[in-house]
C-alpha cells in the first residue's frame, strides 16, 4: 500500500455548516453526497457534527483502512451509536478481543453447517411463495422481509419462537433500525437523551429484544439438547483456552446477528426483484437458467455453483445497491493516509456504495449489467472497489448464509413466477438501515410448467 502515493490526493468537502458539519447533507440525502465526493479527492474531510472525519474514495484507501484493523478500529460515532443496540459483539468490539468473539461466533457460519441451513431455508421460502396467488400484486419488499425473517428465526432458535415472538422481534429491530440512522446523523446527540415518543419507542424495544432473547437462552440453558442452530452454537462455542460466552454476551451476538443479517440479504433480495423486474430480458435468462439446472424441482444445496447467471445477477444488485452502504473506523494512532497525517480518535467513513459507483472502476457505473461479472469481461475489480462484504478481520462472517439464502429465494421465485413492475411507481433507495426500498410493488404472474405466462 502506497498511502503517500502522489496520485492519491485529499480534498474537503464543500457544503459544511458551523457546528454541525455535513449532518444535515448525511441525513437528508447521504447517497447523492457520498457519490459527490470523488470529486473532491480520493480522501475526502467532511464534518460530522462538530467534528471532523475522512472518506476514503479510493480503492486502495478502502483496502487499507479495512485490513490494517488495529490502526483503524471499529469505532466513531456510527459504531457508538451501534452499540446501543447491539452491545460489545463481534461487531462492534474493538481490535483487541475480536479475535476471540470471532473464533466463538464464526463456527456457526462453518460451510459444513449450511447444508442443513438450506433445507431450513428453503422450506421457509416455499411456505412465502405458496401464499402468492396469479395475477396478485404483492408488496416484494414484505415478502423478502417474511422470508429472511423466518430463516433467522429458524436458524438462531430451532426451537420454534412462534409467529407471534418473530413478529415481535421484527418490530423491536425495525424500531431499533428507524432509531438507529436518526442518532447516527442527528446535528446535536443530546437529543436522543429526551423523552421524546420516539425515544421512549426505541428503549421499549430494546428492553422487550433482550428480554426475548434472555428467554430463549435460559430455556435453551435449562434444556441443555443441541438444537443443531446457531444458538446451540454459540452456546457450546470454545475460545483457544477453553472460555465460552456469558449470557450477556450471547445477547450481544444474538441481537447482533439477527440485526445485520436480516434486514441485508431482504435487501438485496429486493433490489433484485426490482432489478429483474425492470429488465425481462435478463429475467427470462434467469428463468431458463434455472429450469435448466433444477427442470422443475426445488433447487438445493448441491445446485448453487450451476446457478452462475443467478450468482452474476445478485453481484450486481449488491453492487449498485449494497445493503450495508456505510460503516466507519476510528484511528487508534496518528496515521498518514494518502499524505495526510489524520489524528488519533478521528472517524474514517468507507462506503460501499460510493466505491462500487465509480465510473473509472465499473464503466457505466448506473447500469444494471449482470455480465460485467464473466470471468472472461475483463480483470476481476482491484482490491477494495467491490466490498459488499466489507473486507479484512471484520469481513461479514455471513456472507456465504446470506448468498445462500438470496440464491436460492431467487431461483425459487424466478422457477415459479414472472415479475411485472406496475407501471409509474418510483422505487426509491431508503437509507434508515440497510440500502432498500419500503416498498416494491409487482404483479406476478405464475409460469407454466415449461414457458412463460400461465
Ligand atoms: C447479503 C447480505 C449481507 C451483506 C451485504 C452484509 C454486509 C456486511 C458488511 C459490509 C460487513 C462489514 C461492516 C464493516 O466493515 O464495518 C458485515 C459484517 C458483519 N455481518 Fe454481514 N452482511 C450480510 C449478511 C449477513 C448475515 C446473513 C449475517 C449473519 C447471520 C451477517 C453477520 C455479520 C456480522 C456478525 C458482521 C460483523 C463481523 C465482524 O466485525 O467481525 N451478515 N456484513
Amino acid at each position: 500500500m502506497h498511502a503517500d502515493r502522489p496520485a492519491l490526493r485529499t480534498g474537503v468537502a464543500p457544503g459544511a455548516l458551523p457546528g454541525i458539519g455535513h449532518a444535515w447533507q448525511l441525513r437528508t440525502r447521504p447517497l447523492e453526497f457520498l457519490a459527490s465526493l470523488p470529486a473532491y479527492g480520493d480522501l475526502v474531510e467532511i464534518g460530522f457534527g462538530p467534528r471532523r472525519a475522512y472518506v476514503v474514495c479510493h480503492p486502495e484507501l478502502v483496502h487499507h483502512i479495512l485490513s490494517d484493523g488495529r490502526t483503524f478500529d471499529k469505532g466513531g460515532p456510527f459504531m457508538d451509536k451501534l452499540q446501543q443496540i447491539m452491545g460489545d459483539s463481534i461487531g462492534t468490539c474493538a481490535h483487541a478481543p475480536h479475535r476471540r468473539r470471532r473464533q466463538l461466533v464464526q463456527p456457526a457460519f462453518h460451510p459444513h453447517r449450511l447444508r442443513d441451513y438450506s433445507h431450513l431455508m428453503n422450506r421457509q421460502i416455499a411456505a412465502v411463495l405458496e401464499t402468492w396467488r396469479d395475477g396478485q400484486v404483492i408488496d416484494a419488499a414484505a415478502e423478502m422481509d417474511e422470508i429472511t425473517a423466518r430463516v433467522a428465526a429458524c436458524t438462531m432458535f430451532a426451537a420454534d419462537l412462534g409467529p407471534a415472538t418473530i413478529a415481535e422481534v421484527r418490530h423491536c429491530l425495525s424500531v431499533l433500525l428507524d432509531g438507529l440512522f436518526k442518532r447516527m446523523t442527528a446535528p446535536l446527540p443530546l437529543l436522543e437523551k429526551l423523552p421524546t415518543p420516539a425515544n421512549r419507542r426505541f428503549d421499549a424495544a430494546l428492553t422487550r429484544l433482550n428480554a426475548i432473547v434472555h428467554q430463549m437462552v435460559a430455556a435453551y440453558r435449562r434444556s441443555g439438547n443441541d438444537h443443531g442452530d446457531v444458538l446451540s452454537m454459540l452456546l457450546t462455542a470454545r475460545d483457544e483456552s477453553g472460555g465460552s460466552l456469558s449470557d450477556s454476551e450471547i445477547r450481544d451476538e444474538v441481537v447482533t446477528l439477527f440485526l445485520a443479517g436480516m434486514e441485508t440479504t431482504a435487501s438485496v433480495l429486493i433490489w433484485t426483484l426490482h432489478l429483474i423486474g425492470q429488465h425481462p430480458e435478463i429475467e427470462e435468462r434467469l428463468q431458463a437458467e434455472v429450469g435448466t439446472v433444477t427442470d422443475g424441482r426445488t433447487a438445493g444445496f448441491d445446485d448453487l455453483p450451476k446457478l452462475r447467471l443467478t450468482g452474476r445477477i445478485l453481484a450486481e444488485a449488491l453492487r449498485l445497491y449494497p445493503p450495508a452502504w456505510l460503516s466507519t473506523r476510528v484511528a487508534t494512532q496518528q496515521a498518514e493516509v494518502a499524505g495526510t497525517v489524520i489524528p488519533s480518535g478521528t472517524a474514517i467513513v468507507y462506503s460501499p456504495y460510493l466505491i462500487q459507483r465509480r465510473a473509472d472502476i465499473f464503466p457505466d457505473p448506473e447500469i444494471f449489467d449482470p455480465e460485467r461479472w464473466l470471468p472472461d469481461c475483463g480483470p476481476a475489480p482491484q482490491r477494495g472497489a467491490y466490498v459488499p462484504f466489507g473486507g479484512g478481520a471484520r469481513k461479514c462472517p455471513g456472507d456465504v448464509f446470506g448468498l445462500t439464502e438470496a440464491t436460492l429465494a431467487l431461483a425459487a421465485i424466478a422457477g415459479q413466477w414472472t415479475l411485472h413492475p406496475l407501471p409509474g411507481v418510483r422505487v426509491t433507495p431508503q437509507t434508515r438501515g440497510p440500502l432498500r426500498p419500503d416498498r416494491l410493488l409487482l404483479r406476478i404472474q405464475r409460469r407454466s410448467r415449461h414457458g412463460h405466462g400461465s
